[in-house]
C-alpha cells in the first residue's frame, strides 16, 4: 500500500538573494569538494541505509543542483529536468530526526572544507530551511 505522505506546517522561506552570489564567491571546485565530503560523512552516518548506493551519481546530482541554486550554470535542470525536490524525495521516508542527521553531515562538511564564515552562514540558513520541506514522514515519537 502507498504510504501517507506527511506535510509539515512550515513558515514560508524568505527570499535569499545573497544565495545566488555564492557560486561566484566559492567557485565550482569548492562546491564539488563540499558535496564529496558531505557524502563521505553520510556513508558513515546512521541514515546511510536510506541511500540507494551509487554515490558517484548521487554526488553529481547533489553538486549540480547546489551549483545551480547558488547562481551557477543550470547543470541540474539541463540534465534532469525540473527540480521538484520535494517530489523527488517522496520515495524516501524523511523524518525530522533523519533531516537533522543529514544537516549535521552538511554542517560538518562545511567545517571541513573551510568555507569562510559569511558564506557558511548563508549556506547553513539555506540548507536548514530548505531541508524542512523535504520532511515527508512524522517523527518516530509522533507515530
Ligand atoms: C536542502 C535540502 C536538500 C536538498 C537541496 C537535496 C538535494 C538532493 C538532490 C539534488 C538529489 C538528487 C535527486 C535526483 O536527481 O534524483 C537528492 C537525493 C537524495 N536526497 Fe536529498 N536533498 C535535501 C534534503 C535531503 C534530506 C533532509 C534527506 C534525508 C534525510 C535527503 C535524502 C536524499 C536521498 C536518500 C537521495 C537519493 C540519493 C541517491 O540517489 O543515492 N535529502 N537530494
Amino acid at each position: 500500500m502507498e504510504r501517507e505522505i506527511y506535510t509539515p506546517k512550515l513558515e514560508n522561506v524568505p527570499p535569499m538573494p545573497e544565495l545566488r552570489t555564492l557560486y561566484r564567491k566559492l567557485g565550482e571546485e569548492k562546491l564539488r569538494e563540499l558535496v564529496d565530503v558531505f557524502y563521505d560523512l553520510i556513508a558513515k552516518s546512521e541514515i546511510l541505509g536510506m541511500f540507494p548506493g551509487d554515490f558517484d551519481s548521487a554526488k553529481q546530482d547533489q553538486a549540480d543542483f547546489l551549483i545551480q541554486v547558488l547562481g551557477g550554470p543550470s547543470y541540474y535542470t539541463d540534465r534532469k529536468g525540473p527540480a521538484r525536490m520535494r517530489m523527488r524525495h517522496f520515495q524516501f521516508v524523511i523524518t525530522e530526526e533523519s533531516r537533522l542527521v543529514w544537516l549535521g553531515c552538511y554542517r560538518q562538511a562545511l567545517d571541513m572544507v573551510k568555507i569562510p564564515d559569511e558564506e557558511r552562514q548563508i549556506l547553513d540558513d539555506y540548507l536548514d530551511s530548505f531541508s524542512k520541506w523535504m520532511v515527508n514522514a512524522k517523527s518516530d515519537s509522533e507515530q
